[in-house]
């Protein structure tokens, strides 16, 4: 039988949670077993595709997490539970889980890109023995747009946590406004040889928190980032996530700071 691995296939839609104005998480009966940071390629027929990450792994289920932005993540915003989503993947290579084991991990995400660094956390949530300590920093541009509230309340319990909005309200419950990249120097680094620093966000905020976390002393090799590009086919046939001698698809969306540096815009 002809196993090919471009064509989607249809998973159902177990349940859909609301995690701000414009994001949904969407949870799949699905038993691949993804490396953490891999994506999808998510279709409806008719309709069109979307590269989009992995934000939780369970048995027998995965979660993506879907801002509204365009024509696909819009349809995939009016399914219900019960309907069919298509899926073709995994892809990518997704981040190097072993080699965090035993160092202290520094995440830094914003907006959007909690989503592909949750399965990360949740991962050393349940297996705190494996690493020496996690620091969680996360940036969202405004109170509303704050994604997982339960489960940052959750992880705080373990790890130190700081949460910072761009713009404040009445609503902010929390102490801390401002960009992402001011609270880089309230993260204590005691062992620069044994860390890993986790950058995810927009390109803006991946390049400007890389060079304050290096201002501090860290290697850029020693800082890792997931990337999104444009993407058409996902598997390194299309030339659409090219950029230098990289597909993003294939070569990614993972890289060390010291090699995706060149690929930041
Ligand atoms: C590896 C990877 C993982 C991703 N993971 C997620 C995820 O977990 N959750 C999520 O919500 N989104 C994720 N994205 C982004 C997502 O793929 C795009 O938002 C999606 O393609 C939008 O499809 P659409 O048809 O709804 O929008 P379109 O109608 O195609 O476009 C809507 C708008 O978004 C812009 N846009 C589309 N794709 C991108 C992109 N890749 N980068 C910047 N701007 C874009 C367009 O220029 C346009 O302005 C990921 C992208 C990549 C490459
Ligand atoms: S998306 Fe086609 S080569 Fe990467």
């Amino acid at each position: 039988m002809c196993n090919n691995h471009l064509k989607p296939r249809p998973y159902r839609l177990l349940s859909i949670k609301k995690e701000s104005f414009t994001e949904c998480t969407f949870r799949l009966e699905c038993d691949h077993t993804p490396v953490i940071g891999q994506f999808y390629e998510v279709s409806l027929p008719r309709v069109g595709e979307m590269p989009i990450s992995i934000s939780g792994i369970g048995s027998g289920w995965l979660d993506m997490t879907i801002r509204a932005v365009g024509h696909v993540s819009t349809a995939v915003h009016t399914l219900k539970p019960g309907d069919n989503i298509f899926l073709r993947g995994p892809y990518g290579n997704g981040f190097p889980m072993a080699e965090m084991e035993g160092k202290h991990i520094i995440i830094a995400a914003g907006g959007c890109g909690v989503s592909p660094i949750r399965p990360i956390i949740e991962h050393f949530y349940n297996h705190p023995e494996k690493i020496t300590a996690m620091d969680l920093l996360f940036g969202f541009k405004d109170p509303s747009l704050v994604l997982f509230n339960q489960d940052i309340d959750r992880w705080k319990e373990k790890f130190n946590t700081i949460i910072t909005v761009d713009q404040s309200c009445s609503t902010w419950e929390g102490k801390n406004v401002g960009l992402i990249t001011e609270y880089v120097k309230q993260v204590k680094i005691p062992d620069f040889q044994n860390m890993e620093v986790i950058i995810v966000g927009p390109p803006i905020m991946m390049k400007f928190t890389a060079q304050e976390f290096i201002k501090h002393g860290v290697a850029s090799e020693r800082i890792i980032v997931s990337m999104e590009r444009r993407m058409s086919c996902g598997v390194g046939k299309c030339g659409h996530c090219k950029v230098g001698d990289k597909y993003v698809c294939l070569d990614g969306p993972v890289f060390r700071y010291d090699q995706a540096q060149l690929l930041i815009d």
